[in-house]
């Protein structure tokens, strides 16, 4: 059965950011995310609150959209929505984060650091929270942080933050394993692929149905889809991923 999927992280902005090189690659990609089944793709080019002030890089960003709407066909590509991949800071909990949240709903995309301990983490949640702002923790599989205590990630999510494991990482030998601990205990709930080029045709989330537990791909739609429709996300149980001899639990 064809599927109608939401891929909610993605580089498809062409020459932005370190993912589509140009116009005519990004659009290769749009029609390769519709051919696998993903209907609508959120754009999230990394924004990083350090380097850049706010309104130069939604300026910059609109700039790129209107590029790809330009050529842009619905017919063969998947709906749209502006978003951006927000790299953890504590300064965050001072901005006005809602121009970076996906289609201007309440759900943000955040990126944490793959290495460090992010700093203040829980009060800086805690405010987005307050400010009526779910983030989505982007590819927790990586993030060297929740590996080592992935209590961590519980505690969060207890909080009320969703996650995201990139599509790839549930067949890679090195994060299967995490990733997938991810999924099973709730602690993590949307699958995205986190695409950067058209040479990445197999991350396509479109493309794992075969390969994957097809459960996880669909309950991770209803996620995607209650955040592109600015929905409540489904009720959903978690536990905590307990870290075993070979690998997590
Ligand atoms: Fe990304």
């Amino acid at each position: 059965m064809k599927q109608s999927l939401t891929d909610l992280h993605t580089h498809n902005l062409p020459e932005f950011d370190d993912g589509a090189k140009s116009l005519d690659i990004a659009l290769q990609m749009l029609r390769m995310q519709k051919k696998s089944g993903v209907d609508r793709v959120a754009l999230t080019p990394h924004y990083y609150p350090l380097r850049e002030e706010l309104q130069p890089f939604l300026e910059r960003r609109q700039r790129a959209y209107d590029m790809l709407l330009s050529r842009w066909d619905g017919e063969t590509m998947p709906d749209l929505r502006l978003g951006a991949e927000v790299r953890y800071s504590p300064l965050l909990a001072d901005m006005n984060l809602r121009a970076l949240t996906i289609g201007e709903s309440d759900y943000l995309l955040l990126e944490l650091s793959d290495t460090e301990t992010p700093t203040h983490i829980e009060e800086v949640l805690k405010r987005m929270l307050q400010q009526g702002i779910t983030p989505i923790l982007a590819h927790v599989e990586r993030c060297y942080y929740f590996r080592q205590m992935p209590d961590r990630l519980f505690d969060l999510i207890a909080m009320g933050a969703l996650a995201q494991v990139t599509a790839k990482a549930l067949v890679d030998r090195k994060d299967q394993k995490f990733a997938a601990a991810c999924i099973k205990n709730g602690n993590a709930q949307i699958i995205a692929s986190d695409i950067h080029d058209s040479s990445e045709g197999k991350a396509c989330i479109g493309n794992f149905s075969a390969k994957l537990n097809e459960g996880w791909i669909l309950r991770g739609e209803e996620f995607a889809k209650a955040v592109w429709e600015n929905n409540l996300p489904p009720a959903f149980t978690i536990k905590p991923i307990t870290k075993t001899l070979f690998g997590y639990g």
